[in-house]
Protein backbone atom coordinates (compact mmCIF):
# COMPACT_ATOMS: atom_id res chain seq x y z
CA UNK A 1 0.00 0.00 0.00
CA UNK A 2 1.26 3.46 -0.72
CA UNK A 3 2.46 5.54 2.09
CA UNK A 4 -0.18 7.66 3.17
CA UNK A 5 0.71 11.73 2.48
CA UNK A 6 -0.89 13.91 5.19
CA UNK A 7 -1.12 17.88 4.32
CA UNK A 8 -0.58 20.28 7.23
CA UNK A 9 -4.56 20.85 8.11
CA UNK A 10 -6.12 17.46 6.56
CA UNK A 11 -7.21 17.00 10.70
CA UNK A 12 -8.37 20.13 11.05
CA UNK A 13 -10.52 20.05 7.41
CA UNK A 14 -11.61 16.72 8.17
CA UNK A 15 -12.86 18.37 11.77
CA UNK A 16 -14.52 21.06 10.08
CA UNK A 17 -16.37 18.10 7.86
CA UNK A 18 -17.41 16.36 10.84
CA UNK A 19 -18.77 19.18 12.37
CA UNK A 20 -20.95 19.45 9.07
CA UNK A 21 -22.52 16.22 9.76
CA UNK A 22 -23.05 15.56 13.69
CA UNK A 23 -26.00 17.67 13.73
CA UNK A 24 -27.70 15.67 10.88
CA UNK A 25 -27.27 12.51 12.87
CA UNK A 26 -30.51 10.80 13.20
CA UNK A 27 -32.01 13.07 10.38
CA UNK A 28 -30.77 10.97 7.34
CA UNK A 29 -32.07 7.88 7.30
CA UNK A 30 -31.61 5.59 5.15
CA UNK A 31 -28.18 7.00 4.43
CA UNK A 32 -25.07 8.04 6.54
CA UNK A 33 -24.80 11.75 7.84
CA UNK A 34 -21.83 13.06 5.88
CA UNK A 35 -20.02 16.24 6.22
CA UNK A 36 -17.92 17.77 3.40
CA UNK A 37 -15.48 20.86 3.24
CA UNK A 38 -14.19 22.40 0.02
CA UNK A 39 -10.64 24.22 0.98
CA UNK A 40 -8.59 26.16 -1.36
CA UNK A 41 -5.32 28.10 -0.67
CA UNK A 42 -5.69 26.65 2.93
CA UNK A 43 -9.35 28.53 3.16
CA UNK A 44 -12.51 26.81 3.04
CA UNK A 45 -14.80 27.73 0.39
CA UNK A 46 -18.09 25.80 1.20
CA UNK A 47 -19.64 23.69 3.65
CA UNK A 48 -22.29 21.12 3.37
CA UNK A 49 -23.98 18.09 5.06
CA UNK A 50 -26.32 15.36 3.54
CA UNK A 51 -29.74 17.00 4.01
CA UNK A 52 -32.62 15.84 6.03
CA UNK A 53 -34.17 12.50 4.43
CA UNK A 54 -30.32 11.33 3.46
CA UNK A 55 -30.76 13.39 -0.02
CA UNK A 56 -29.07 15.36 -1.72
CA UNK A 57 -26.14 14.07 -0.13
CA UNK A 58 -23.24 16.53 1.11
CA UNK A 59 -20.65 16.24 -2.14
CA UNK A 60 -23.36 17.99 -4.63
CA UNK A 61 -23.74 20.66 -2.20
CA UNK A 62 -20.57 21.65 -1.33
CA UNK A 63 -19.81 21.83 -5.01
CA UNK A 64 -22.67 23.81 -5.91
CA UNK A 65 -21.62 26.06 -3.00
CA UNK A 66 -18.08 26.30 -4.14
CA UNK A 67 -18.60 26.42 -8.07
CA UNK A 68 -15.75 27.29 -9.75
CA UNK A 69 -13.73 27.46 -6.98
CA UNK A 70 -13.89 23.37 -6.47
CA UNK A 71 -11.41 23.61 -9.52
CA UNK A 72 -8.00 22.73 -8.25
CA UNK A 73 -8.79 22.39 -4.62
CA UNK A 74 -9.30 19.58 -1.75
CA UNK A 75 -12.57 18.08 -1.13
CA UNK A 76 -12.63 16.88 2.84
CA UNK A 77 -15.20 14.39 3.15
CA UNK A 78 -16.26 12.33 6.35
CA UNK A 79 -17.52 9.08 4.36
CA UNK A 80 -16.45 7.70 1.15
CA UNK A 81 -17.98 8.97 -1.44
CA UNK A 82 -21.01 7.24 -3.01
CA UNK A 83 -19.82 5.48 -6.48
CA UNK A 84 -23.14 3.77 -7.81
CA UNK A 85 -26.52 5.43 -9.57
CA UNK A 86 -28.97 5.15 -6.37
CA UNK A 87 -31.92 7.75 -6.40
CA UNK A 88 -29.04 10.53 -7.47
CA UNK A 89 -25.84 10.38 -9.41
CA UNK A 90 -22.38 9.29 -7.80
CA UNK A 91 -21.11 11.90 -5.92
CA UNK A 92 -17.55 10.03 -6.94
CA UNK A 93 -18.35 11.47 -10.22
CA UNK A 94 -19.82 14.89 -9.43
CA UNK A 95 -16.23 15.67 -7.52
CA UNK A 96 -14.36 14.59 -10.86
CA UNK A 97 -16.82 16.97 -12.66
CA UNK A 98 -16.04 19.48 -10.71
CA UNK A 99 -12.25 19.54 -10.90
CA UNK A 100 -11.20 18.41 -7.71
CA UNK A 101 -7.42 17.78 -7.41
CA UNK A 102 -7.44 15.75 -3.69
CA UNK A 103 -10.25 14.45 -2.09
CA UNK A 104 -9.43 13.40 1.33
CA UNK A 105 -11.98 10.99 3.55
CA UNK A 106 -12.45 9.63 6.67
CA UNK A 107 -13.82 6.38 6.81
CA UNK A 108 -14.96 3.69 3.66
CA UNK A 109 -18.56 2.91 3.49
CA UNK A 110 -18.88 -0.76 4.52
CA UNK A 111 -22.46 -0.86 1.89
CA UNK A 112 -21.30 -3.29 -0.82
CA UNK A 113 -22.41 -1.55 -3.71
CA UNK A 114 -19.82 1.65 -2.75
CA UNK A 115 -17.06 -0.08 -0.38
CA UNK A 116 -13.97 1.03 -2.22
CA UNK A 117 -15.71 1.64 -5.13
CA UNK A 118 -15.83 5.46 -4.67
CA UNK A 119 -12.32 5.52 -4.24
CA UNK A 120 -11.06 3.68 -7.03
CA UNK A 121 -13.34 5.55 -9.27
CA UNK A 122 -11.81 9.07 -8.16
CA UNK A 123 -8.10 7.78 -8.33
CA UNK A 124 -8.92 6.38 -11.96
CA UNK A 125 -9.70 10.05 -13.17
CA UNK A 126 -6.14 10.96 -11.31
CA UNK A 127 -7.72 12.46 -8.06
CA UNK A 128 -5.06 12.07 -5.48
CA UNK A 129 -7.35 10.44 -2.81
CA UNK A 130 -6.50 10.55 1.27
CA UNK A 131 -8.61 7.63 3.50
CA UNK A 132 -8.60 7.42 7.08
CA UNK A 133 -8.18 11.05 8.64
CA UNK A 134 -9.80 10.63 11.82
CA UNK A 135 -11.07 7.72 10.94
CA UNK A 136 -12.29 6.21 14.65
CA UNK A 137 -13.91 9.40 15.06
CA UNK A 138 -15.54 9.43 11.33
CA UNK A 139 -16.78 5.36 11.73
CA UNK A 140 -18.13 6.19 15.37
CA UNK A 141 -20.08 8.96 14.06
CA UNK A 142 -21.89 6.85 11.53
CA UNK A 143 -21.97 3.74 13.77
CA UNK A 144 -25.31 3.18 13.10
CA UNK A 145 -24.98 2.82 9.72
CA UNK A 146 -22.03 0.82 9.29
CA UNK A 147 -23.91 -1.47 11.77
CA UNK A 148 -26.73 -1.92 9.70
CA UNK A 149 -25.00 -2.50 6.20
CA UNK A 150 -23.03 -4.93 7.93
CA UNK A 151 -24.80 -6.91 10.19
CA UNK A 152 -28.59 -6.43 9.05
CA UNK A 153 -30.08 -4.58 12.17
CA UNK A 154 -29.66 -1.41 13.89
CA UNK A 155 -26.88 0.03 16.59
CA UNK A 156 -28.75 -0.72 19.82
CA UNK A 157 -27.32 1.62 22.42
CA UNK A 158 -28.68 0.33 26.05
CA UNK A 159 -29.61 3.15 28.80
CA UNK A 160 -29.32 3.07 32.47
CA UNK A 161 -30.11 5.36 34.83
CA UNK A 162 -29.02 3.88 38.60
CA UNK A 163 -28.56 4.01 41.87
CA UNK A 164 -24.93 3.48 42.97
CA UNK A 165 -26.53 -0.35 44.37
CA UNK A 166 -27.65 -1.27 40.89
CA UNK A 167 -31.18 -0.08 40.71
CA UNK A 168 -33.31 1.38 38.04
CA UNK A 169 -36.34 2.48 40.48
CA UNK A 170 -37.14 2.38 43.94
CA UNK A 171 -39.97 1.10 45.28
CA UNK A 172 -42.57 3.42 44.83
CA UNK A 173 -42.89 6.18 42.24
CA UNK A 174 -41.91 9.63 42.36
CA UNK A 175 -38.43 11.88 41.74
CA UNK A 176 -35.80 11.54 39.07
CA UNK A 177 -32.44 9.08 39.81
CA UNK A 178 -30.41 10.88 37.83
CA UNK A 179 -29.17 14.72 37.47
CA UNK A 180 -30.72 17.10 34.69
CA UNK A 181 -27.28 17.51 33.32
CA UNK A 182 -27.60 13.37 33.24
CA UNK A 183 -30.79 13.56 31.59
CA UNK A 184 -30.37 16.43 29.26
CA UNK A 185 -27.54 14.16 27.86
CA UNK A 186 -29.97 11.46 27.25
CA UNK A 187 -32.47 13.50 25.54
CA UNK A 188 -28.95 14.25 23.14
CA UNK A 189 -29.09 11.04 22.57
CA UNK A 190 -32.84 10.93 21.35
CA UNK A 191 -32.38 13.76 18.94
CA UNK A 192 -29.31 11.92 17.31
CA UNK A 193 -31.23 8.16 17.57
CA UNK A 194 -33.65 6.98 14.74
CA UNK A 195 -35.64 4.97 17.09
CA UNK A 196 -36.49 5.26 21.10
CA UNK A 197 -37.68 1.63 22.57
CA UNK A 198 -38.81 0.86 25.89
CA UNK A 199 -40.48 -2.46 27.28
CA UNK A 200 -45.03 -2.64 28.07
CA UNK A 201 -43.72 -2.35 32.02
CA UNK A 202 -41.91 1.28 31.72
CA UNK A 203 -44.85 2.70 30.45
CA UNK A 204 -47.12 1.19 32.92
CA UNK A 205 -44.61 2.15 35.39
CA UNK A 206 -43.64 6.09 34.65
CA UNK A 207 -45.70 6.85 31.39
CA UNK A 208 -43.24 8.32 29.41
CA UNK A 209 -43.48 10.57 26.37
CA UNK A 210 -40.31 9.44 24.79
CA UNK A 211 -40.15 12.81 22.39
CA UNK A 212 -37.04 14.92 22.49
CA UNK A 213 -37.32 17.78 24.86
CA UNK A 214 -34.36 20.23 23.51
CA UNK A 215 -34.43 23.77 21.54
CA UNK A 216 -34.09 22.78 18.25
CA UNK A 217 -34.25 18.82 18.70
CA UNK A 218 -36.35 16.64 17.13
CA UNK A 219 -38.04 13.88 18.12
CA UNK A 220 -37.55 9.68 17.23
CA UNK A 221 -39.52 7.13 16.40
CA UNK A 222 -40.89 6.16 19.50
CA UNK A 223 -41.50 1.58 20.04
CA UNK A 224 -43.11 0.13 22.67
CA UNK A 225 -42.70 -3.47 22.91
CA UNK A 226 -45.67 -5.28 24.42
CA UNK A 227 -46.61 -8.46 23.33
CA UNK A 228 -49.32 -9.04 25.63
CA UNK A 229 -51.19 -5.65 25.32
CA UNK A 230 -51.04 -4.66 28.41
CA UNK A 231 -50.05 -0.63 28.22
CA UNK A 232 -53.06 1.31 28.59
CA UNK A 233 -54.13 2.74 24.64
CA UNK A 234 -54.53 6.38 26.64
CA UNK A 235 -50.64 6.20 27.80
CA UNK A 236 -48.89 9.52 26.93
CA UNK A 237 -46.47 7.78 24.46
CA UNK A 238 -49.78 7.32 22.72
CA UNK A 239 -51.48 10.34 22.87
CA UNK A 240 -48.11 12.47 21.66
CA UNK A 241 -48.18 14.75 18.78
CA UNK A 242 -45.26 14.34 16.52
CA UNK A 243 -43.83 14.53 13.01
CA UNK A 244 -42.50 10.84 14.14
CA UNK A 245 -44.71 7.98 14.74
CA UNK A 246 -45.32 5.85 17.99
CA UNK A 247 -45.63 1.96 17.32
CA UNK A 248 -46.52 -0.66 19.06
CA UNK A 249 -44.82 -3.62 18.49
CA UNK A 250 -46.56 -6.80 19.34
CA UNK A 251 -47.01 -10.76 18.55
CA UNK A 252 -48.63 -11.69 15.23
CA UNK A 253 -51.71 -13.47 17.17
CA UNK A 254 -52.32 -9.69 18.75
CA UNK A 255 -52.32 -7.59 15.83
CA UNK A 256 -55.46 -7.22 15.03
CA UNK A 257 -56.51 -6.60 18.28
CA UNK A 258 -53.57 -4.21 18.82
CA UNK A 259 -55.04 -2.09 15.39
CA UNK A 260 -58.02 -2.09 16.89
CA UNK A 261 -56.95 -1.04 20.54
CA UNK A 262 -54.24 1.57 19.65
CA UNK A 263 -54.40 2.21 15.91
CA UNK A 264 -57.41 4.85 16.32
CA UNK A 265 -55.01 6.85 17.64
CA UNK A 266 -52.28 7.19 15.09
CA UNK A 267 -50.24 4.28 16.40
CA UNK A 268 -48.79 2.14 14.24
CA UNK A 269 -48.44 -1.35 14.73
CA UNK A 270 -45.53 -3.74 13.83
CA UNK A 271 -46.29 -7.45 14.07
CA UNK A 272 -43.49 -9.67 14.59
CA UNK A 273 -42.77 -13.66 15.68
CA UNK A 274 -43.38 -14.57 19.32
CA UNK A 275 -40.54 -15.74 21.14
CA UNK A 276 -40.14 -16.87 25.03
CA UNK A 277 -39.98 -13.64 26.59
CA UNK A 278 -42.28 -11.70 24.70
CA UNK A 279 -41.49 -10.41 21.26
CA UNK A 280 -38.74 -12.02 18.91
CA UNK A 281 -36.28 -9.13 19.21
CA UNK A 282 -34.11 -10.12 16.39
CA UNK A 283 -37.09 -9.98 13.85
CA UNK A 284 -37.69 -6.67 15.23
CA UNK A 285 -34.39 -5.24 14.76
CA UNK A 286 -34.31 -6.54 11.26
CA UNK A 287 -37.80 -5.16 10.65
CA UNK A 288 -36.50 -1.82 11.81
CA UNK A 289 -33.32 -2.21 9.53
CA UNK A 290 -36.07 -2.80 6.58
CA UNK A 291 -37.19 0.79 7.30
CA UNK A 292 -33.61 2.26 7.09
CA UNK A 293 -33.49 2.80 10.89
CA UNK A 294 -29.88 2.91 11.90
CA UNK A 295 -29.65 3.70 15.51
CA UNK A 296 -32.20 2.56 18.05
CA UNK A 297 -32.17 4.21 21.95
CA UNK A 298 -33.02 0.99 24.11
CA UNK A 299 -34.60 2.83 27.43
CA UNK A 300 -35.18 -0.06 29.66
CA UNK A 301 -36.47 -1.29 31.28
CA UNK A 302 -34.80 -4.39 33.26
CA UNK A 303 -36.59 -7.10 31.86
CA UNK A 304 -36.42 -5.96 28.14
CA UNK A 305 -32.89 -4.53 28.35
CA UNK A 306 -31.82 -8.45 29.45
CA UNK A 307 -33.97 -9.93 27.25
CA UNK A 308 -31.56 -7.86 24.11
CA UNK A 309 -28.34 -8.31 25.78
CA UNK A 310 -29.28 -11.88 25.95
CA UNK A 311 -30.25 -11.69 22.47
CA UNK A 312 -26.51 -10.09 21.77
CA UNK A 313 -28.14 -6.93 19.91
CA UNK A 314 -26.98 -4.27 22.47
CA UNK A 315 -24.06 -2.84 20.78
CA UNK A 316 -23.16 -0.25 23.63
CA UNK A 317 -24.01 0.14 27.89
CA UNK A 318 -24.09 3.49 28.92
CA UNK A 319 -24.95 3.43 32.70
CA UNK A 320 -25.77 6.56 34.71
CA UNK A 321 -24.79 5.89 37.95
CA UNK A 322 -26.15 8.37 40.66
CA UNK A 323 -24.32 8.73 44.12
CA UNK A 324 -27.40 7.36 45.84
CA UNK A 325 -27.89 4.27 47.57
CA UNK A 326 -31.41 2.63 47.80
CA UNK A 327 -30.89 -0.67 49.30
CA UNK A 328 -34.22 -1.62 47.85
CA UNK A 329 -36.17 -1.54 44.02
CA UNK A 330 -35.61 -3.06 40.58
CA UNK A 331 -32.19 -4.25 39.42
CA UNK A 332 -31.03 -2.80 36.43
CA UNK A 333 -31.36 -5.68 34.44
CA UNK A 334 -33.63 -8.62 35.59
CA UNK A 335 -33.55 -12.21 34.28
CA UNK A 336 -30.17 -12.88 32.99
CA UNK A 337 -29.23 -16.83 33.63
CA UNK A 338 -25.94 -15.50 35.78
CA UNK A 339 -25.42 -18.65 37.70
CA UNK A 340 -21.77 -17.68 38.46
CA UNK A 341 -19.38 -14.51 38.08
CA UNK A 342 -17.53 -16.46 34.83
CA UNK A 343 -20.50 -16.49 33.05
CA UNK A 344 -21.59 -12.84 33.09
CA UNK A 345 -21.39 -10.67 30.18
CA UNK A 346 -18.20 -8.74 29.70
CA UNK A 347 -17.34 -5.21 28.80
CA UNK A 348 -14.60 -3.69 26.95
CA UNK A 349 -13.90 -0.19 25.49
CA UNK A 350 -14.88 0.85 28.96
CA UNK A 351 -14.93 4.63 29.44
CA UNK A 352 -15.95 6.58 32.60
CA UNK A 353 -16.91 10.26 32.80
CA UNK A 354 -19.00 12.61 35.24
CA UNK A 355 -21.60 14.26 34.12
CA UNK A 356 -22.96 16.83 37.17
CA UNK A 357 -22.77 14.79 40.16
CA UNK A 358 -23.23 11.20 37.80
CA UNK A 359 -21.26 9.10 36.69
CA UNK A 360 -21.30 7.59 32.86
CA UNK A 361 -19.95 4.38 32.58
CA UNK A 362 -20.22 3.14 28.87
CA UNK A 363 -19.06 0.28 27.46
CA UNK A 364 -19.28 -2.49 24.91
CA UNK A 365 -20.30 -6.16 24.85
CA UNK A 366 -17.70 -8.69 23.95
N1 LIG B 1 -33.87 4.18 35.55
C1 LIG B 1 -33.99 3.79 34.28
O1 LIG B 1 -33.09 3.97 33.44
C2 LIG B 1 -35.28 3.14 33.85
C3 LIG B 1 -35.59 3.10 32.49
C4 LIG B 1 -36.76 2.45 32.12
C5 LIG B 1 -37.56 1.85 33.06
N2 LIG B 1 -37.23 1.93 34.37
C6 LIG B 1 -38.06 1.25 35.39
O2 LIG B 1 -38.15 -0.11 35.03
C7 LIG B 1 -39.42 -0.62 35.42
C8 LIG B 1 -40.01 -1.33 34.24
O3 LIG B 1 -39.15 -2.39 33.87
P1 LIG B 1 -39.73 -3.84 33.71
O4 LIG B 1 -38.58 -4.76 33.66
O5 LIG B 1 -40.80 -4.08 34.72
O6 LIG B 1 -40.47 -3.75 32.30
P2 LIG B 1 -39.91 -3.50 30.83
O7 LIG B 1 -38.61 -4.15 30.64
O8 LIG B 1 -40.07 -2.07 30.50
O9 LIG B 1 -41.01 -4.28 29.99
C9 LIG B 1 -41.07 -5.67 30.07
C10 LIG B 1 -42.27 -6.12 29.29
O10 LIG B 1 -42.03 -5.91 27.90
C11 LIG B 1 -42.75 -6.87 27.17
N3 LIG B 1 -41.87 -7.61 26.25
C12 LIG B 1 -42.19 -7.92 24.98
N4 LIG B 1 -41.20 -8.58 24.42
C13 LIG B 1 -40.23 -8.72 25.32
C14 LIG B 1 -38.97 -9.32 25.28
N5 LIG B 1 -38.48 -9.92 24.19
N6 LIG B 1 -38.23 -9.30 26.39
C15 LIG B 1 -38.67 -8.67 27.51
N7 LIG B 1 -39.87 -8.07 27.59
C16 LIG B 1 -40.65 -8.09 26.51
C17 LIG B 1 -43.36 -7.80 28.18
O11 LIG B 1 -44.68 -7.33 28.37
P3 LIG B 1 -45.88 -7.95 27.56
O12 LIG B 1 -46.27 -9.14 28.31
O13 LIG B 1 -46.93 -6.94 27.43
O14 LIG B 1 -45.30 -8.29 26.26
C18 LIG B 1 -42.56 -7.57 29.41
O15 LIG B 1 -43.29 -7.84 30.57
C19 LIG B 1 -40.22 0.55 35.90
O16 LIG B 1 -40.23 0.53 37.31
C20 LIG B 1 -39.46 1.75 35.41
O17 LIG B 1 -39.58 2.84 36.30
C21 LIG B 1 -36.11 2.55 34.79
Amino acid sequence: MAPRVEHPGDVRFMRQALAQAAPMLGRTAPNPAVGCVIVKHGRIVARAATASGGRPHAEPQAIHIAGRRARGATAYVSFEPCSHFGQTPPCADALIAAGVSRVVIGCLDPYPPVRGRGVARLRKAGIEVEVGVLEAQCRRLNEGFITRVTRRRPFMLLKLAMSLDGRIAAPRPGGWITSEQSRELVHRWRNECDAVMVGAGTVIADNPRLNCRLNGGRDPVRIVVDAALRTPPRAAVYRLRSHAPTILVTVTENADRARQLYGPGGTEIIAVRGAADGVDLRLLMRAMAARGWSKVLLEGGAHLAASALRSRLVDRVAVFAAPLIFGAGLPAIEGLPTARASQAIKLTNLRAEQIGPDWLLQGEPL
